[in-house]
């Protein structure tokens, strides 16, 4: 089977190393607009290109005889490369431009949960207009903003966090109507998580609960970020989740999966990833994402004991159902070393030198090879990952490995140590109360 996979980060990669050791043994074909190190090797050929120009891709695709195409940006969705591919004959386990929009339209997403009665929407409301806007913030008194459409996470902002006080709040979303509508919604306490499930269009098959870790520096300090890290506990729950948690997000990504096929009429299938909040009050939904996440595919994927090939064509044959999808149970730790001065003010083009990783998986992610050196971008450049028994196993293989990891690179320490998780701990038992 020939199978293409787009997107060139470490998601993308660790998508490919999960794919290249299928017993199927399939044949892997590669876009990206950067030449990574880690996936041009596991691929027959490649095609150095924008995700999201879908002639191009498409044209790769039919001329490379392409059966399955997965996609792992949400860029490409956004620009209809699932359409394009399918209208081309190729199945594709990500989500139709309509269905995708449950990422790259915040007011869309927020309405569609509405109408249909999902659980865990948070109050919210969608505003083109600044007078009932800021009347809406002052009723809510602590509240998050958003535009409406995709920025990459970073468009957002919180009140406590980026935004000190309403009158901040009030400026910024005032600001963003210049350019799209404002999503203002009430700001939510508590722990986040990610839950990712692969989807046929009807079934879901879910992985292990996940916690990124968006700010820059340790101690949860810094800007926000792509993620710098990421980690999952032996088993499929967090140590600061109840199994009722988990339950209750199941429940609602399979009510989202079935409320979007009723009200579009096409079937979901890919990745659907959710991030939740977890508060007093339960699990509410922070975003959907129509991908997986990145770090968050590189916890799961190599703890995927199913064969990926099966799992992929039974995404696109809506046969999930019948396919018994299993994770080890181990615990990973995952962490990004990025170019120092990331987000804000990254180096760039400086050399990235791996050495003895001991038992640690790597993921290349936003570099570039060049005469058999690798080098920066100003973006996350390499990930570890440990996989062990526990998450204090993982968090010492993943971070023995960052050390023999040389340049001009930053990383958390923080992620996965005991110190960080009895924390996210302690702080469930505060908003709780038990
Ligand atoms: P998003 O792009 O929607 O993932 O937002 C980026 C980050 O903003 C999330 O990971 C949360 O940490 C935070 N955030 C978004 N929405 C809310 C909300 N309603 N309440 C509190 N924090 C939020
Ligand atoms: N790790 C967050 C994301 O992939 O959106």
């Amino acid at each position: 089977m020939n199978i293409l996979i787009v997107g060139g980060g470490g998601r993308e990669h660790a998508i490919t190393a999960t794919l290249a050791r299928s017993r199927k043994d399939p044949s892997l074909y590669a876009v990206m607009s950067k030449k990574n190190p880690g996936i041009v090797r596991l691929c027959e050929d490649f095609l150095l290109e924008k995700e999201t120009n879908v002639e191009k891709v498409v044209e790769f695709a039919v001329r490379s005889n392409i059966q399955i195409a997965v996609i792992g940006p949400e860029a490409p969705l956004a620009a209809g490369l699932a359409d394009a591919l399918e209208d081309a004959g190729i199945s594709v386990a990500g989500p139709r431009k309509t269905v995708a929009e449950i990422e790259f339209n915040k007011a869309w997403a927020r309405n569609f949960m509405k109408e249909n009665k999902i659980e865990g929407c948070p109050g919210f409301k969608v505003f083109t207009e600044r007078e009932p806007m800021e009347a809406f913030i002052e009723k809510l008194g602590d509240v998050a903003i958003k535009p409406a459409g995709l920025t990459g996470g970073k468009g957002v902002k919180v009140m406590g966090d980026q935004l000190p006080d309403l009158d901040a709040a009030k400026e910024y979303a005032a600001g963003l109507l210049a350019g799209d509508s404002v999503v203002v919604e009430e700001n939510l306490k508590g722990e986040e998580f990610t839950l990712q499930a692969f989807v046929d269009g009807e079934h879901l098959a879910f992985m292990p609960t996940v916690q990124d870790h968006k700010r820059a520096f340790e101690s949860d300090l810094g800007p926000n970020t792509g993620g710098m890290g990421s980690y999952n506990a032996p088993g499929e729950i967090l140590p600061f989740l109840v199994e009722d948690d988990v339950i209750q997000a199941k429940k609602i990504m399979k009510d989202t999966v079935a409320a979007l096929r009723k009200v579009t009429g096409i079937g979901y299938k890919g990745v659907l990833y959710g991030q939740f909040m977890i508060t007093a009050k339960g699990p509410r939904v922070v975003e959907f994402n129509a991908r997986f996440g990145d770090p968050e595919a590189m916890n799961v994927l190599p703890l995927l004991e199913t064969d990926y090939v099966d799992v992929l064509s039974a995404i696109v044959t809506g046969s999930l159902d019948r396919l018994d999808v299993r994770f080890s149970g181990k615990a990973t730790v995952c962490k990004y070393a990025v170019p120092a001065g990331y987000p804000d003010n990254p180096t760039r083009d400086r050399e990235v030198v791996v050495g003895d990783i001991g038992e640690a998986l790597l993921f290349y992610s936003s570099v570039y090879e060049k005469d058999n050196r690798v080098y920066t971008t100003g973006s996350r450049a390499v990930a570890v990952v440990g996989i062990a028994d526990s998450i204090a196993g993982a968090e010492v293989i993943a971070q023995k490995a960052l050390e023999n990891i040389t340049g001009d690179l930053h990383s958390r320490r923080d992620i996965g140590t005991s110190d960080l998780i009895q924390k996210r701990i302690d702080h469930m038992k505060e908003i709780r109360g038990y």
